[in-house]
């Protein structure tokens, strides 16, 4: 087996070093166009990319706030890094910038040759080219690049447009609850809250890839011939663009990941069960949970400790009256189950906080452009964020840690309430609602070492993670991009999130079959985004209130739709439960949340999911490594895989049909339909044609019949089965061989 192993892998290496004497290499370093007030800076950036920067009057310093590498991980040697260009010129020029597949050319309006706009070919094997967009610039209208000072200092304001035809289908842009996965017609807020995690990456169906690298809030328009990019707030205009043949997604996430960074592998633990709840409140309870798997002989991998555990926001420690001894509870739960711990933190700091006094003296906290600096409040405190962008805060949240839980055999960190501005809730203010649905007016324009809210706000979850990684790479004398050994778990992130040891995971959705149905697209849409470490809490996190067994553990109903969800995440990167539970009968201070705790009859078919997740464990390494290694994409919407083999595959996916928002691939084998309606006895799934011309190529996986692609099947699928289907052997799955 070994050595079958090694002469793929040097075949695989002969392969890139052919593609790579093939390249095209950049036919300069770039270029830099001046026009009137304005100057733009064209870089070859990546494979099949440029760089594009551009700014009214006062020049970059090349110091920005940046998420993406320069160098980027993977492209040719002779391009451009910095603030490099080889040709200068006023814009009335034509000029020409090609970088492996693609072309940059200036033209004037209408596409006359001479000219300051920009348009982006990509060359075809034939020699063709193809536009992918260019700027938008219909006659007597705002130009493209579209710059206005609001305030009165240098920083302004952008908005930029490119073309796109009614036909064009968009994926990406972070995370929404939406049912979306074709985001085309829609505008989306670039301003966090909370499920909201809006991020500008986003890959077209006409082959290529964009990213508008700004740290500002702002509006992503995708509208039917203009796609526009708003920042609120910005000192320089920087996006990036990269192609691929259409419908290789794989490559187009290649090239995008080479910029935005490469998921590192997670620990093999990682990938077990995941236990957690609102809330398990002492250590007592942890280690008596901890027993209780034992004795059960239930597996477990994390045990986690959520919110409210500490004296006071921003202590960053246990409330040493409920935990009295975190090493010994750590090491009690090792030992009895093998798993490891987490704890949550929340990114405030009340004023009764222990840290409060230091860092505000030391300006670790953030303020607000007016008022005494309080971003918000929450239960009672006031309270100021820790400042992530600040180098020093992030020194002294991560030794805070490391004292009061890493060092003590709780490793993992639950950064949650992440989103930045306020507490990433619409708390101020607001009534202290525990149901809030929407931000009622604007997030505090809070401000921070690297700027205020407005300009540079997308950075703050970002630059939290980075805290945590800091911390990490520091402890384990390990580099970032190497195997993780502890992981963190985010409710927001941004561009490139992927680079830290962190999970993503859909924020606090309610507990009814609505959002169960929607977390799918938003997991597609995380994917599309460039985030392989996603996840989300099983059952849902919360109860809707107008639905009366919603979260109740003791009703039927709600028994049965946590078991479809739990089973669902089985097939997720990470698999986790977590959530806020109602009971009739209460045994522990907030009601259960573990596998056993849903009905006699429900157990054994939780137990077979996580057992079954074991079992996977050597396929879903075998995802993991192969992102880490090319950005491949774990979860995979359908028309990664089939948007060239099957018409109806692209045509679906154009209209958001539901077969594409609900089924999925879970790495290269795997196609899973998560149920989500109640009392179904079974479910009508879609099988994709995939290339090739096995006549049956689909297993579906409780009964081993086989089926043909591009059809229709209805499978039963009892509460004990989610409809999953397999391509090739099951045996070439369970032993991770499947690339
Ligand atoms: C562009 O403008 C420059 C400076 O005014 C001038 O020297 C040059 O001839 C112009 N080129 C074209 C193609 O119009
Ligand atoms: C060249 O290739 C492109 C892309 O495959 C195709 O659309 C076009 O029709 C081809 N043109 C010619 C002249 O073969
Ligand atoms: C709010 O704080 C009080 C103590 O001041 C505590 O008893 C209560 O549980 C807290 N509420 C929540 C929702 O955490
Ligand atoms: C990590 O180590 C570097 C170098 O020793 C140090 O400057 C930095 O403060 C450390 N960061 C953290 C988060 O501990
Ligand atoms: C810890 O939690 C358990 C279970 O909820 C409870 O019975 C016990 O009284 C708690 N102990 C303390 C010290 O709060
Ligand atoms: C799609 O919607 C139809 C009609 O509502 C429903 O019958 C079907 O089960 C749904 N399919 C999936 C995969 O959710
Ligand atoms: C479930 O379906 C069965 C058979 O169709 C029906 O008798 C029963 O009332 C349904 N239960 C619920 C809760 O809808
Ligand atoms: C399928 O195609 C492959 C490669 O073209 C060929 O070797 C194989 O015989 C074909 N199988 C069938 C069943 O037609
Ligand atoms: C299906 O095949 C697998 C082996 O590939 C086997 O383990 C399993 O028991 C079979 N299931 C049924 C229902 O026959």
């Amino acid at each position: 087996m070994p050595s079958i192993g090694v002469a793929v892998c040097a075949l695989w290496v002969v392969g890139v070093v052919a593609a790579q004497q093939d390249y095209h290499q950049p036919t300069s370093k770039g270029f830099r166009m001046q026009h009137g007030f304005e100057t733009v800076l064209v870089q070859p950036f990546g494979y099949d990319g440029f760089r594009i920067r551009a700014w009214p009057f006062q020049p970059p310093t090349g110091q920005e706030i940046s998420f993406v590498y320069d160098p980027p991980l993977e492209g040719p040697e002779d391009e451009a890094h910095g603030m490099q260009f080889d040709t200068a010129f006023i814009g009335n020029m034509s000029e020409e910038l090609r970088n492996g597949n693609m072309i940059v050319r200036t033209s004037g309006w209408g596409g006359n040759p001479g000219g300051y706009r920009l348009a982006f070919y990509r060359v075809e094997a034939n020699g063709t080219e193809t536009l992918l967009t260019n700027e938008y610039a219909p006659l007597k209208s705002i130009n493209p690049r579209y710059y206005s000072w609001a305030g009165p200092g240098s920083e302004f304001s952008a908005e930029f447009s490119f073309s796109t035809t009614p036909d064009e289908q968009v994926y990406g842009t972070g995370t929404q609850q939406d049912h979306i996965v074709n985001k085309k017609g829609m505008t989306i807020d670039l301003v966090n809250f909370n499920t909201h995690i809006p991020t500008p990456v986003f890959m077209s169906n006409k082959g290529y890839g964009f990213v508008w690298n700004m740290a500002s809030t702002g509006r992503m328009e995708f509208g039917q011939l203009r796609n526009r990019f708003t920042a609120d707030a910005a000192t320089v205009v920087d996006y990036f663009i990269v192609a691929a043949t259409p419908g290789d997604y794989d490559t187009l996430q290649q090239r995008l990941s080479a910029l935005t960074g490469r998921a590192p592998t997670p620990p093999d633990w990682s990938l077990g069960y995941i236990q957690s709840k609102l809330r398990y409140e002492n250590q007592t309870e942890v280690i008596l949970l901890a027993e209780e798997f034992q004795k059960r002989n239930v597996p477990v991998s994390l045990i986690v400790i959520d919110y409210q555990s500490w004296a006071a926001q921003g202590d960053w420690g246990l409330d040493p009256r409920l935990w009295p001894d975190v090493a010994e509870m750590a090491h009690k739960v090792k030992i009895l189950t093998k798993a490891e711990m987490m704890a949550s933190l929340w990114p405030s700091v009340a004023d009764n906080s222990l840290n409060y006094l230091e860092m505000m003296a030391q300006g670790f906290l953030s303020a607000t452009r007016s008022g005494p600096g309080t971003t918000d409040s929450w239960n009672g405190s006031y309270i100021r964020n820790y400042d992530s962008t600040n180098p020093g805060a992030r020194d002294f949240l991560w030794k805070t840690l490391k004292h009061n839980y890493f060092d003590k055999g709780i490793k993992n960190f639950w950064i949650d309430q992440a989103d930045g501005g306020s507490l990433g809730e619409a708390y101020e203010n607001n009534g202290q609602s525990d149901y809030i649905q929407s931000i009622p007016f604007p997030m505090p324009d809070a401000l921070y070492a690297a700027g205020s809210q407005r300009s540079v706000g997308k950075l703050y979850p970002w630059a939290h993670q980075q805290a945590i990684e800091e911390g990490y790479r520091n402890e384990t004398s390990t580099k970032m991009g190497s195997p993780c050994d502890y992981l963190s778990l985010s409710r927001s992130g941004y561009i490139g999130s992927q680079r830290f040891c962190s999970m993503i995971w859909s924020g606090d959705t309610t507990a009814v079959w609505e959002t169960l149905g929607s977390q799918v697209a938003s997991g597609l849409s995380a994917a599309a985004t460039g985030w392989g470490w996603w996840t989300l809490d099983a059952g849902g996190f919360q109860a809707d209130p107008t639905v009366p067994w919603s979260a109740n553990i003791d009703t039927s109903e709600y028994r049965e739709l946590y078991v479809r969800w739990l089973q669902w995440t089985t097939f997720l990167p990470f698999m986790r439960t977590h959530g806020s539970r109602a009971c009739d009968v209460q045994t522990a201070y907030t009601c259960d949340n573990e596998p056993w705790s849903y009905g006699a009859t429900n157990t054994p078919i939780i137990l077979s999911y996580i057992h079954l997740r074991y079992q996977l464990a050597r396929y879903i390494q075998a995802l993991f490594s192969q992102l880490h290694r090319t950005g491949r994409m774990i979860m995979r919407p359908l028309y990664m895989d089939f948007e060239i083999s099957d018409a109806r595959v692209a045509e679906w996916t154009q209209k958001n049909n539901n077969v594409t928002t609900q089924q999925y691939m879970f790495g290269p084998r795997l196609l899973v339909t998560p149920v989500t309606v109640s009392n179904v006895t079974e479910w009508s799934v879609y099988l994709p044609q995939p290339a090739g011309n096995e006549t049956k190529p689909w297993t579906y996986w409780w009964t081993n019949e086989t089926y043909a692609g591009g059809q229709m099947v209805t499978v039963p699928a009892p509460v004990e089965h989610i409809p999953l289907f397999h391509l090739g052997s099951r045996s070439d799955i369970m032993n991770g061989n499947v690339f």
